[in-house]
């Protein structure tokens, strides 16, 4: 299925699970008591410092094999969909909670939401698109303004978050949510619940919630059930514009889906991949996928921005250049100019990755690296170190973005090495929109403000919910004209 994937030559001394190092767990458990799920990644990070890449681990009767080593990332990444699956219960979990989309979906499922996903993100709708992003970009820098000349310190988490919430509502769902000016959204904060308890399930012992469920299940469930019925009313909005308007064609994701579960239902395929839960479970998916990635992604990005006032300046000055005195960049194509704007991104991302771990579990026995792995086992790879290691990236420790755009004779530079977006036939259908919204969103506050951290940077940890955010981002902005 997947032709870019050379499986590699199996060597002549195949090491068995058992025989890798790793640190000692405890009979039944494992290393599970080990391992708080909010700071998995570090952990994890720390004992490849400690064992080496590969090592071993046990949750539960799981074993697990961990490796901090792009090579192997790509390898696995590419075999996909026929060598490897997403890692242990992700899908299983997902699932359960009823947003198993496109994310969790293996096989043919998997592809036929994956050509639909594909479609609705393509670049070639995003001029279209772009004067609906435009009007959620001004109404960031209207609130900024307003925060800033009340000298307030602004939440960017929050305010990024409801951000991107907005930009993915309005492309894949044809609404505009409007979560940035309707104050803390409630649909918003049952979201965030989700993500933190989907971690503990995926790294808990034993999946105790199918026969008992804790306070902090039940709390999940309410926020599930709240987040389905909010979906619901998207999904029947829908179906209404649709059937007001019969010969117009799917004007977004959602009207996709929603054209495609009727054909398939009028045709009689009983198996048809889009019923109502499959597309709510994708709406979820995308909204999920696409808000925190990207979010967290500019919080990192304005983390190292305050750290650098220099670069501010010429990213400002770079802003002014093409922008004028527009609030926001007034024309698509003006975005393409903004390279230093996404290298800046790219850079916090490669320090500070959101997706610091990736997970896998093989189809059928085989042998990766010099490791056999049984098809039941888990696969880990941890992305941080191999991206901040020097025979990889020269001065690794260094936040410098213009690596990313100039070649530098006889320095250090492995792009393969940054994996953000994963690789292979599952890479990541939203990084284009990603981007857009990062050059645009970085450009809108730059053109305006200059920032500054309202806290140490100390005071400011990783806290991992399957994406890795900042546990907080306060920030003050003074007017730069
Ligand atoms: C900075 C922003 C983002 C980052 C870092 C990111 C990262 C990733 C990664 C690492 C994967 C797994 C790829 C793999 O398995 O090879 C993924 C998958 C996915 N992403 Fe993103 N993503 C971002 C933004 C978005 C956006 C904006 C959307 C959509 C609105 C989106 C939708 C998805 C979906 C649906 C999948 C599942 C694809 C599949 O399994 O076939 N992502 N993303």
């Amino acid at each position: 299925m997947n032709h870019e994937f050379q499986p590699a030559p199996i060597p002549e001394r195949v090491r068995q699970i058992d025989e890798l190092p790793g640190p000692p767990g405890i009979p039944f458990l494992g290393n599970a008591l080990q391992i708080n799920p909010s700071k998995a990644h570090q952990q994890f990070e720390r004992w490849a410092a400690e064992h080496g890449s590969p090592y071993r681990l046990k949750i539960g009767p799981k074993q697990i094999v961990v490796w901090a080593d792009h090579r192997v990332a790509n390898q696995l990444l590419r075999s996909r969909p026929d060598a490897f699956r997403r890692g242990g219960r992700i899908s299983e979990v997902l699932d359960e909670m009823r947003i198993g989309g496109l994310f969790a979906a293996e096989g043919a499922a998997w592809l036929s939401q994956r050509k639909l996903v594909m479609q609705a993100l393509n670049v070639t709708h995003f001029p279209g698109f772009y004067p609906t992003l435009q009007k959620i970009a001004l109404r960031l820098h209207a609130r900024l303004t307003r925060l800033c000349k009340e000298g307030r310190e602004v939440d960017m988490l929050h305010e990024l978050t409801g951000f991107t919430v907005d930009a993915v509502c309005a492309l894949a769902f044809g609404t505009d949510p409007n979560t940035l000016e309707q104050g803390p959204d409630r649909i918003q904060k049952q979201l965030q619940r989700i993500f933190p308890m989907f971690m503990k399930r995926l790294l808990a012992p034993v999946p105790y919630w199918r026969w008992f469920r804790l306070p902090q299940d039940r709390a999940l469930d309410s926020a599930l059930d709240e987040v389905h019925a909010y979906v619901r009313t998207l999904i029947d909005g829908a179906r209404a514009q649709m059937q007001r308007h019969p010969d117009r064609p799917p004007a977004n994701l959602l009207q996709s889906m929603l054209a495609a579960g009727a054909a398939a239902s009028t045709s009689g395929d009983e198996r048809h991949p889009f019923p109502d839960a499959a597309i709510s479970a994708n709406v979820l998916t995308l909204l999920l996928a696409g808000e925190d990635t990207t979010a967290h992604s500019l919080a990192w990005t304005i983390f190292h921005l305050c750290g650098d006032p220099a670069l501010q300046d010429e990213l400002a000055e770079q802003a002014r250049e093409v922008m004028g005195r527009d609030a926001v960049c007034s024309d698509y194509q003006l975005l393409q100019q903004f390279d230093l704007f996404e290298a800046t991104v790219t850079e916090a991302q490669r320090l500070n990755p959101v997706v610091a771990m990736l997970s896998f579990t093989p189809t059928s026995a085989t042998v990766v690296d010099d490791v056999a792995l049984p098809p039941d086992c888990i696969v880990y790879i941890v992305s941080r170190p191999d991206m901040a290691d020097a025979s990889n990236f020269h001065d690794p420790e260094r936040f410098d973005p213009h690596r990313w755009l100039e070649r530098r004779h006889g320095a250090a530079h492995e792009p393969r090495a940054f994996l953000q977006f994963g690789a292979g036939p599952r890479v990541c259908p939203g990084r284009h929109l990603a981007v857009v919204q990062m050059r645009l969103v970085l450009s809108t506050i730059l053109n305006s403000f200059h920032m500054d951290l309202a806290c140490t940077p100390e005071s400011i940890e990783e806290m991992n919910a399957f994406t890795v955010m900042p546990s907080r981002m306060p920030v003050h902005l003074r007017p730069r004209h």
